[in-house]
């Protein structure tokens, strides 16, 4: 790994060993790309031949004749000056000019990474791991600076980036657009896969043509949003799982965003991702700063299982900060499902000596708890215990549940209100509302105004009361609606045009301070499910419930889908009750719990409610995953096949050292009179014999070539031949050829 500078035409090669990210500064002093893709070796200058000569009705300056900002591939374009496709920045001057041309000033490079202040982002865990590249551009004429960070990792083939703009001069900057990145791409034949959904069905994978057009997709949710999610690849249109090259980029943000490409006349295709420019306006006075969201980019020439690996492990080392970083996840059991907010504390004692029982390790107290919380009409906002359900409060439950020998967790949605709360009678001024207008409602709640310093410390200090005095392990962060009337309330207009991003920037200082006072605190972020499930949430929350439903026929695709961008250890995914709550559905005990386990895995139902016969399989489940959960949570993790094409499904995990696999084949209908089907398993030792579920003995190479096949011998596929089965093998390691 390094940065290399062939200082002849300012050239600088950030490589690995397997990939290379070229740029060079160009004959106008501006930043143009080079090349971006698998490894290679550039002693020499690389010469960029789409800068050379112009063509009918492209501009130029007159310095070089040349050249053309049309035809060259931008590292942070501008506005203005002959390029012609959405820039990456937009200012706007005193003047009302947009004009600005960015000129490079100087660079620098050293070992590791910074923080961006205020902001999620990727970090080095020793300066090794990492180079750093800083390339600091300049508009003399507006006063802007702008500094573009590059980072290459060591392990991994990926390159971070994002930008900051400065105010170095006297008049007044508004910034109307500035994304993390720019990708300018020199040929145009390429698919994007998007991830897109409501509730109930969150990231599903959709594959576009991206070779003539915009495509695009954002949120102006306020929230990241389960509708759109900020994690897109960008593949050659025959990469597949196994084969092809692909780029796969998160944006590290959970607010308005948007992801882009743009096809042009030459055949190139742009590449951009950030902060939604629709209602972002950001005012930057003398010596103010301004940085962008961080994008991680990641690169295979392997295929889409191979990209989702990288993502997995740097999303893990390198995201993740949690004293529960790479560490097993506790299995726990929540009441909502069971309860919702009708509960007692010997209801709710009843079901945790229940979960004890049955080997779950943390029990979590959902929504009710708090305030006068009986329903969603009231409560939100009053953090402080309903004495009329928890007597001896969040403290006497947690003791109680403590001595019973489980660990105790609370649900929390810090960043709504409810009308009908002591703290909005109080503070009736601390929601996004526009006075004027009438304010829409949410799920009967408005939204506090985490833009507002005071309000974020006010409910710090509300929630540091309650887990300061009692035995808290977990918390669930929910939030679960999304912005809308977006004015925060005695801001002056100049100020309005930051409101959501400052909204996501409080959020992340809440999650900063609570982090901070308790570190030992597992997080796991919720939004109405997986409304807010990405990379920036990931940082301070090192798991993430996945989506509201529950139905593992529904889950399987929704975690098939989150598996491209995320890693398995941060998907909460829990075994409910059958018929499911949310889709009426009748699965078995063992279907259900087949698909969680590949997850944070744990309970939400009342487990008095099981038959001795389903309560036994629920022990063994929990005796298995204990057993298997580093393997399910930290292995590699395949695709094998998509429930989106097929009436089958399956993916498995490899344990790092190869000698523990676990498959999962899913079977949605029941047919009659199928043919042979095989799944050709991934990841193994070739030269590895596996001992398959105690019984079978095959090769790695037999494994994967030949596959598991739904016949052999005395393997059936399925547990049960009814609709929605599923059959899981474990596979050992026990002989080398
Ligand atoms: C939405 C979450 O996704 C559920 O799991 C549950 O916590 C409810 N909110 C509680 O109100």
């Amino acid at each position: 790994m390094g940065i290399k500078i062939i200082e002849e035409n300012k050239q600088f090669h950030l490589f690995n060993s397997k990939i290379s990210y070229v740029l060079k500064v160009n004959s106008e002093n501006e930043i143009e790309q080079l090349y971006f893709g698998n490894y290679i070796n550039v002693e020499q200058v690389i010469e960029n031949g789409q800068t050379m000569g112009i063509r009918p009705l492209c501009c130029n300056l007159k310095e070089d004749e040349n050249f053309t900002k049309e035809l060259a591939l931008l590292e942070y374009p501008s506005f203005g000056s002959g390029d012609f496709k959405y820039p990456a920045y937009e200012i706007l001057q005193e003047n009302g000019s947009r004009i600005s041309n960015l000129k490079y000033v100087s660079n620098s490079i050293y070992k590791g990474k910074k923080d961006i202040p205020g902001l999620p982002a990727s970090y080095v865990n020793a300066d090794s791991e990492a180079d750093t590249l800083e390339i600091v551009c300049e508009d003399k004429a507006v006063g802007l600076e702008v500094t573009l960070y590059y980072t290459i990792w060591e392990d991994y083939p990926v390159v971070c980036r994002h930008a900051r703009l400065k105010n170095i001069g006297n008049q007044k900057i508004e910034i109307e657009r500035a994304l993390s990145c720019n990708i300018d791409f020199p040929d145009n034949e390429y698919n994007w896969m998007h991830f897109e959904g409501a509730w109930g069905r969150e990231r599903y994978p959709v594959e576009r043509d991206v070779s003539t057009g915009i495509t695009a997709i954002e949120s102006m949710r306020g929230h990241s949003s389960a509708n759109y999610n900020p994690f897109v690849i960008i593949k050659r249109k025959n990469t597949d799982e196994k084969n092809g090259e692909a780029f796969g980029v998160n944006l590290v943000y959970s607010g308005n965003f948007i992801a882009q490409c743009q096809a042009d006349p030459y055949g190139k295709l742009r590449f951009s991702m950030g902060i939604n420019p629709q209602w972002f306006k950001w005012e930057l006075n003398a010596n103010d700063i301004f940085d962008t969201p961080e994008v991680v980019i990641s690169h295979t020439a392997c295929g889409l299982n191979d990209l989702s690996n990288t993502i997995h492990r740097f999303m893990n080392n390198q995201m993740v900060r949690s004293t529960y970083k790479n560490k097993p996840r506790p299995i726990l059991l929540n009441n909502w499902e069971a309860t919702e907010m009708d509960f007692t504390e010997e209801s709710i004692l009843k079901i945790a000596k229940k979960g004890k029982e049955a080997g779950v390790e943390l029990f979590v107290l959902d929504d009710g708890w708090f305030g006068k919380r009986n329903n969603d009409y009231a409560g939100l906002g009053d953090w402080f215990v309903n004495t009329n359900k928890l007597p001896e409060g969040i403290k006497g439950l947690s003791e109680k549940i403590n001595d019973m020998g489980l660990k105790f967790g609370i649900w929390i949605e810090p960043e709504m209100v409810n009308e009908d709360s002591d703290l909005y009678r109080a503070h009736p001024d601390w929601i996004l509302g526009d006075p004027n207008q009438p304010n829409t409602l949410g799920r009967h709640q408005m939204v506090l105004d985490y833009s507002k310093k005071e309000v974020v410390d006010n409910i710090f200090q509300q929630l540091y009361a309650i887990i300061v005095n009692a035995n808290i392990s977990y918390i669930k962060w929910d939030m679960n609606r999304s912005i809308t009337e977006c004015y925060s309330i005695g801001k002056e207009a100049s100020q309005q045009g930051k409101i959501y991003h400052k909204y996501i920037l409080g959020v992340y200082d809440l999650y900063e301070r609570l982090r901070t006072a308790f570190p030992d605190i597992l997080f796991e972020s919720c939004a109405s499910g997986g409304a807010r499930f990405d990379a920036g949430m990931l940082y301070y929350a090192p798991q993430a419930w996945c989506s509201d439903d529950t139905d593992a026929v529904e889950r399987i695709k929704i975690q098939y889908g989150t598996s491209y961008g995320y890693p398995i250890s941060m998907v909460g995914s829990h075994v409910s009750a059958s018929p499911n709550q949310q889709t009426g559905r009748n699965t078995d005990i063992r279907t259900r719990a087949n698909v969680a386990y590949y997850g944070t895995f744990g309970y939400e139902l009342d487990l008095n409610e099981l038959s001795e016969e389903e309560f036994s399989e629920v022990k063994r489940q929990i005796e298995f995953m204990k057993e298997y959960r580093e393997v399910f949570q930290y292995g590699r993790y395949y695709r094998l096949r998509s429930p989106f094409e097929n009436n089958t499904a399956a993916w498995m995990v490899v344990s790092e050292d190869k000698n523990t696999a676990i498959v999962s084949v899913f079977k949605k209908y029941k047919t009659p009179n199928m043919g042979l089907e095989r799944i050709k398993l991934q990841g193994l030792d070739a030269a590895k014999q596996y001992l398959v579920n105690d019984k079978r003995k095959a090769y790695g190479d037999y494994l994967m070539e030949y596959g598991v096949a739904s016949m052999d011998s005395d393997e059936l596929w399925f547990e049960s031949d009814e609709d929605f089965s599923s059959k899981l093998y474990v596979l050992k390691a026990h002989v080398t050829k």
